[in-house]
């Protein structure tokens, strides 16, 4: 697993933002200054879902509003698919997500 620092967390000010992390778009969802960091671009059709929101603890989709869970990525009940998630770490203020390499994914990390 290789870290990357992508913000402050001074610097989120939206509950919704567009990072990159190891050649990874990525939504950074600040909710209720708990961090998640999930793939961008919507299972459904392909939506950016940095232009999304959330609800509930999970993140709405702008263009047809399917919702993902924030910690698992799993979509509702009869959506029948999911966003990838990857972990968070705040050290020293700062906003670090972990991106798993092919050799971690392989072990199953
Ligand atoms: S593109 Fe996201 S719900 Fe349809």
């Amino acid at each position: 697993m290789k870290w990357y620092k992508v913000a402050g967390v001074s610097d989120i000010a939206v509950p919704v933002s567009k990072i990159s992390a190891g050649g990874k778009k990525l939504c950074l969802v600040n909710n209720e200054n708990q961090f998640f960091a999930l793939g961008s671009k919507c299972p459904h059709a392909g939506a950016d879902l940095t232009n999304g929101w959330c609800e509930s603890k999970k993140l709405i989709c702008p263009f047809h509003r399917y919702a993902y869970d924030l910690e698992t990525g799993r979509g509702n009940a009869g959506q029948n698919d999911f966003l990838p998630t990857y972990p968070v770490e705040i050290r020293n203020n700062d906003i670090y997500v972990g991106i798993p390499s092919f050799w971690d994914k392989l072990k199953g990390i």
